[in-house]
């Protein structure tokens, strides 16, 4: 049995080593995978949007499955050329990806097929755009939609700030064509229910939560993600019912109606709101870092449920019933300007799972090589356990220009 895995962090190195645990005993490449997945899986320098690349590389190894990591690989239709190919991939079609690729198009999905959602409109027009914020109220959440992805999201608090955001992201000509999403704004506790889905069948993950700002108590600038953990007490039964029923099960079904059925991993980003669970963002993929935390809990066999899935069959998924917690070692100035180069040592006395995000071997030695660098992931039977022990690993790890956030999980105590 061979796989592939495209991807290079430490969603990546959770995937590969959630693989790496099957009895199928299977041969491991990742593309272009990183310095802690070389531990795992062979590494081979193919870059994960060079489609072309990657379709020769799974013909000529005879790859019998392959998983996609990131956003970058699904929007380029690696997905469409496999299948087209006749390989069999874990991943959804260019098409079904529009769901995270383009907010208006989830936007649309959602309204049409009564999916709980905050309210919003789409413009193109600076003019109009500004008409509608100055009709609404304050704050105001203004997302790009276009092209240039990566401008995101922003929370505006005065009308200047509305204005001068939009300002930038409808007038300035160095973005091309853009649209922008404004949104009412929500409030409340935010969770990630990410489920393995095959057409209309939809099997969920452990929910987890992320923790995006880079600094304790949720401040400081947005990040890729500080630290996550399972095991979230403020969500229900009930609510998980809820989000289950109304909101993912209901998307897999808009998405099969709409002629483009989604396999792989939809990923919420719900909010619990006082008027009950809202969406506020899907993405086509496993989450970053959520799936570090999620997927140490998978019993299943790895190869089984992404294979049943890639078939469009539903998965037999059984988790354990620990919870989890990961805290990210991050670069000093993450995620502003940072150094890269510095040595890490300790990582071999850590007792816990150790995924690498932006790691490189130098000289035999492995040193920082990113903004985030590794993410140091605990099991245990409880919370409390698992967060005292990725703190007392995190101290095992010697680096003079890492810093991580102290308060991973705390949410779950409150
Ligand atoms: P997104 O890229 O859509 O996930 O948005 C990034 C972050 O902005 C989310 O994780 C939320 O914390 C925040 N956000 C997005 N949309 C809203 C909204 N409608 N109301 C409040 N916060 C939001
Ligand atoms: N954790 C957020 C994301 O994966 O987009």
């Amino acid at each position: 049995m061979k796989v592939l895995v495209i991807g290079s962090g430490g969603r990546c190195h959770a995937i590969v080593e959630a693989l790496s645990r099957s009895e199928k005993n299977p041969k491991i490449y990742a593309a272009p995978g990183n310095a802690g997945i070389a531990a795992l899986a062979e590494c081979v320098a193919i870059k994960d949007t060079d489609v072309e690349g990657l379709l020769c590389f799974a013909q000529r190894e005879a790859i019998d499955l392959t998983v996609v990591g990131p956003e970058a690989a699904l929007a380029v239709g690696v997905v469409d050329a496999f299948r087209a190919a006749g390989l069999k991939i874990f991943g959804p079609t260019k098409a079904a990806a529009e769901i995270e690729a383009s907010k208006d198009f989830a936007k649309r999905l959602m309204f049409k097929y009564d999916v709980p959602t905050a309210a919003y409109a789409t413009f193109t027009d600076f003019e109009e755009a500004m008409a509608y914020v100055r009709k609404g109220s304050l704050p105001t959440v203004l997302k790009y939609d276009g092209l240039a992805a990566g401008k995101g999201v922003v929370i505006a608090t005065t009308m200047e700030e509305a204005e001068a955001t939009l300002r930038d992201m409808l007038l300035d000509t160095k973005f091309g064509e853009g649209r922008v999403v404004i949104e009412e704004f929500l409030t409340g506790e935010e969770f990630s229910l990410m489920c393995f889905v095959a057409g209309n069948k939809v099997c969920p993950m452990p929910v987890a939560q992320d923790h995006k700002r880079a600094y304790d108590n949720d401040e400081g600038p947005n990040t890729g993600g500080m630290g996550a953990y399972t095991e979230l007490p403020f969500v229900t039964e009930e609510d998980h019912t809820y989000a289950m029923e109304k909101i993912m099960q209901r998307v897999a079904d808009a998405m099969v109606a709409e002629g483009t059925p989604f396999t792989g991993v939809l990923y919420g980003g719900l909010m619990k709101t006082p008027q009950g669970i809202k969406v506020i963002e899907f993405n086509a993929r496993f989450g970053d870092p959520e799936t570090e935390v999620v997927l140490p809990r998978l019993m299943s066999d790895a190869i089984d449920v992404f294979m049943a899935v890639a078939q469009n069959e539903a998965p037999v998924v059984e988790w354990s019933n620990e919870a989890t917690l990961g805290i990210v070692l991050a670069s000093k100035g993450y995620p502003g300007s940072y150094d890269k180069g510095f040595v890490i040592e300790g990582t071999e006395c850590v007792e816990s799972k150790v995924y690498h995000m932006g790691t490189a071997l130098k000289d035999g030695e492995l040193v920082t090589a990113g903004g985030r660098v590794m993410i140091v992931v605990a099991s245990a039977p409880t919370l409390q356990e698992a967060q005292m022990k990725a703190r007392e690993d995190i101290a095992k790890i010697k680096c003079d220009n890492l810093f991580h956030r102290t308060d991973i999980g705390n949410k779950a105590f409150k």
